[in-house]
């Protein structure tokens, strides 16, 4: 008897380290859909928001710590155990460890909040990315989707998307407006990624 593949729901591992509104964005897209869904949520920040969302849909919230991402292989082996069809970064703060980039090449994208490779690496992340583009009076932001290697932000770029600044942005509005974008694609992104690794 062959069993029929075009049925098997894909599954979605997202990291973050923080508030998590992608992270939930991500899982509610997927929970109306037959073809994926996120089947955990782990985060290196234990008082993270991300973790309560996760658990209050209903989809399984880790806490992990240093040692195990870098040392003990714990993370390696739950995500060994998991098996993702795909490995998602959404506001997540910390490199990625070559073991695990390693048993899962292609599997593995970020969000960043900017138009890479302008505004990526080290202490480009989250309000500290929109600042730095207000004060350098940059007339365009945007959001990148790319695979991830083992330098920040510096992976294969597969999908970006802008928005203009006006004089009046702030920090804080620029960032509402790149939120809007990543509610927008990301979903979509990862829901193409997924058709396109099964095709
Ligand atoms: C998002 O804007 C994401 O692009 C950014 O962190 C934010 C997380 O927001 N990621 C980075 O800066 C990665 N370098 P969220 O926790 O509300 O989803």
């Amino acid at each position: 008897m062959s069993i029929p593949t075009h049925n098997v729901q894909k599954k979605i591992v997202v990291f973050a380290s923080g508030s998590g509104t992608n992270a939930e964005n991500i899982i509610k897209y997927f929970q109306k859909s037959h073809d994926a869904r996120v089947v955990a949520v782990f985060s290196n920040k234990r008082s993270a928001k991300v973790l309560q969302r996760a658990h209050d849909l209903n989809v399984k919230a880790l806490y992990f710590d240093r040692d195990a991402l870098y040392n003990s292989y714990d993370v390696l082996h739950i995500l060994e155990d998991i098996n993702p069809d795909l490995i998602v970064l959404a506001g997540f703060m910390w490199i990625f460890p070559k073991d695990i980039l390693k048993r899962f090449p292609n599997r593995i994208v970020n969000i960043h909040p900017a138009l890479l490779p302008k505004y990526g690496g080290k202490g480009m992340y989250g309000m500290n990315v929109h600042e730095a583009i207000i004060r350098n009076k940059e007339k365009e932001s945007g959001i990148s989707v790319h695979y991830v290697n083992e330098n920040y932000d510096e992976g294969e770029v597969i999908f970006q998307t802008k928005t203009e600044i006006s004089e009046e942005d702030t920090p804080e509005t620029l960032a509402e407006k790149i939120h809007k974008l990543e509610y927008k694609h990301f979903p979509e992104i990862v829901q193409q990624l997924l058709q396109k690794k099964s095709q």
